[in-house]
């Protein structure tokens, strides 16, 4: 059987958690399924490498990286390291380098989870957030001078090219193109900044002209937290720059019943490095050991590993048994629920037994 390689980076708190639970998932379902074969590879890569080295990454990652299939990657970030020291030093070395330029956030509200909104009913909630993950307000540019002065100034400077917001729209177009509704809204903030979000709406414009069958609308990002919470029927593919769908993701996330179920994929659309699965979470240390942490977003990130690797089937079989585990409520704390991380993880791989069984005897 065909086998694939993939690289796991737990990182952090309870990155180290969930994907350990996941890929227990992953294994329990290549036994069961016996269709083909994944090997996982691990890099301790995080902040007690970080402590060891004076580095969160070997100046070699990105080559050694290269050699696999795709990456599995759990959070980094920890209470005694500055956020912008881990996150530079690891997540952000990774995804802008690999050019993993489009960062895919699909969120719905799994069955038998609460809605956060009174009045809304699940099917409301059925959205793919499409993040620009190379460039923008993350491009990292800029700088301080007068260092402690009361004139000290401080610059990060948002950088837009045509070749990014053109590759992340035509992306987000067929993103839309591919779902049924056909439907597309283009986060922007075109009002008060006047260069690069002036640039993103005319390179939208252009992009739509190549999908007729696309319908699409513009929000200014202010206004679409406001669509998100009050019509969240009326939405379901967006489009949006690093910063803006950042935060609009975990907002989706929490609409949706929590920051613990959102995935999220690092995708090279041209193939040419492996792309990253990662829950959009980060390392939580407020419930770090606690054995609680919702291994869903990671799981769900894994799943959408397999689909991109070629599994599509494998991953639907995952999807189906993460369904049946939240139908039946076995759920964490965060949904609501008294499971574990690891028995969430249990009760998964047992629903992936009982799926494979009846399709065999079907
Ligand atoms: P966070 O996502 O780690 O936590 C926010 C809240 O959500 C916390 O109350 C946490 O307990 C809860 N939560 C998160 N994931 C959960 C899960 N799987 N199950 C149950 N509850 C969950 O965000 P934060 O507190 O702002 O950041 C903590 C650290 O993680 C910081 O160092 C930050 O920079 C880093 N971070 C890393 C990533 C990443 O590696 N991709 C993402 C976000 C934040
Ligand atoms: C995410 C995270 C990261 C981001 C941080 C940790 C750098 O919040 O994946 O959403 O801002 O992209
Ligand atoms: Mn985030």
């Amino acid at each position: 059987p065909k086998k694939y390689n993939i690289a796991s980076i737990p990182a952090d708190g309870i990155g180290i958690e969930v994907v350990a639970a996941t890929i227990d998932v992953i294994e329990h379902l290549v036994k069961t399924l016996k269709t083909f074969e994944i090997e996982f590879t691990h890099f301790p890569w995080g902040t007690a490498y970080y402590k060891k080295t004076g580095e969160y990454l070997p100046d070699d990652a990105l080559d050694v990286l290269r050699k696999f299939d795709a990456c599995l990657f759990g959070a980094v970030g920890a209470p005694d390291v500055p956020d912008h020291i881990s996150l530079w030093g690891l997540l952000l070395a990774l995804r802008g380098p690999l050019q993993l330029y489009a960062n895919v956030r699909p969120v719905r509200m799994f069955p038998g989870t609460r809605p956060r909104l009174a009045d809304c009913k699940p099917s409301d909630i059925d959205w793919v957030l499409v993040r620009e993950n190379s460039e923008g307000e993350y491009a990292g540019q800029g700088g301080r001078s007068h260092l402690h002065q009361p004139w000290e100034t401080a610059t990060e400077v948002a950088i837009f090219t045509r070749v990014g917001i053109e590759r992340i729209m035509r992306f987000a177009f067929e993103t839309a193109r591919s779902r049924p509704r056909k439907f597309l809204t283009v986060v922007t903030k075109s009002n008060s900044m006047r260069n690069g979000m002036v640039l993103w709406d005319e390179i939208a414009r252009e992009v739509a002209r190549d999908f007729p069958d696309v319908t699409w609308d513009k929000m200014l990002v202010d206004a679409m937290t406001v669509r998100m919470v009050c019509k969240p029927a009326s939405l379901d593919t967006i489009v949006g720059t690093n910063l803006h769908m950042d935060i609009l993701s975990d907002l989706a996330a929490a609409l949706a019943g929590s920051i613990g179920v959102a995935p999220s994929s690092n995708l090279d659309p041209t193939r040419r490095s492996p792309s990253i699965f990662e829950p959009v979470h980060g390392s939580a240390f407020d419930i770090t050991g606690k054995g609680i942490a919702n291994p869903v977003a990671t799981i769900w990130s894994a799943g959408e590993m397999l689909r991109w690797i070629g599994e599509a089937s494998a991953a639907d079989v995952l999807m189906d048994a993460l369904e049946q585990v939240c139908r039946n409520g076995v759920l964490t704390p965060d949904l609501g629920g008294t499971a574990d991380t690891k028995s969430v993880a249990a009760a998964v791989s047992a629903e992936i037994e009982k799926i494979v069984a009846s399709q065999a005897s079907s």
